[in-house]
């Protein structure tokens, strides 16, 4: 056998016989960072849980707040995504998938009297401690100098967790408001949040990007007005 063959054989040998995760995988990754990973993957799922069970709860009949309902449901929805997203990422990184067992929640919805403000803090828990994982992941990321972890946990989660702990923020000080009087406030409350398909209505009031592009709008509608004005008198001139 020739020796170009031999070598060619000894090369598929090696690559075959050896971990490839390893070779993808960078040094900065550690395995503290990916035990981390992995515990952040099971918080998005255990809140996943949560959110469902609350959801499930408003839409009993007994309680039949489909507004609230509905915006527990995307709640839930985007933790499952940012679960996926989390997991896909850590094996894009040489990681490894170690699913574990997701504890039940054991929140209820109180349905005799209604009473809101119980689950909504709970919620509003559920979202801080999302974050707060969040920011501590990413410290973690700057200490092991994983740059690329840090900025795909900064572009990917952080700007959106911190409009979604305003937002329940706001909605908790919202849902104590009308219990002061129980019945016709959450009635209304949970008709504004159905009619805005469980979307928190005042979300992009809270987003500073939004407020930007309402800006630039302005800006550059006040700059077009001046143009055409000022072509305007131009042509009164001629
Ligand atoms: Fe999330």
């Amino acid at each position: 056998m020739s020796s170009g063959s031999e070598l060619a054989r000894k090369v598929v040998q090696d690559v075959s016989s050896d971990d490839l995760d390893k070779w993808v995988r960078s040094s900065t990754l550690t395995n503290e960072i990916e035990e981390s990973i992995r515990g952040h993957i099971h918080q998005e799922l255990t809140s996943w849980m949560f959110f469902r069970k609350l959801a499930a709860d408003c839409f009993r009949t007994n309680i039949a707040l489909h507004g609230y309902g509905m915006l527990w449901e995307r709640c839930a929805q985007e933790c499952l995504i940012d679960m996926h997203w989390l997991e896909k990422y850590l094996i894009a990184r040489g990681g490894r998938c170690k699913p574990t067992a997701i504890e039940a929640t054991q929140v209820e919805w109180p349905d005799n009297p209604i009473e809101p403000l119980g689950p909504c803090m709970e919620a509003f828990r559920v979202q801080k401690k999302l974050i707060d994982d969040i920011m501590r992941l990413i410290a973690l990321a700057d200490k092991c100098e994983d740059a690329s972890l840090s900025d795909a946990l900064q572009t990917r989660f952080l700007r959106k967790h911190t409009r979604q702990v305003k937002n329940m923020g706001d909605l908790l000080q919202q849902t104590a408001r009308v219990s002061k009087q129980p019945g016709v406030g959450l009635y209304h409350l949970d008709k504004e949040l159905r009619s805005h398909k469980g979307i928190i209505p005042w979300t992009s009031t809270n987003d500073p990007d939004c407020q930007d592009k309402g800006t630039e709008e302005v800006t550059s509608l006040i700059s077009e007005g001046l143009v055409l004005q000022g072509q305007n008198s131009q042509h009164g001139r001629k």
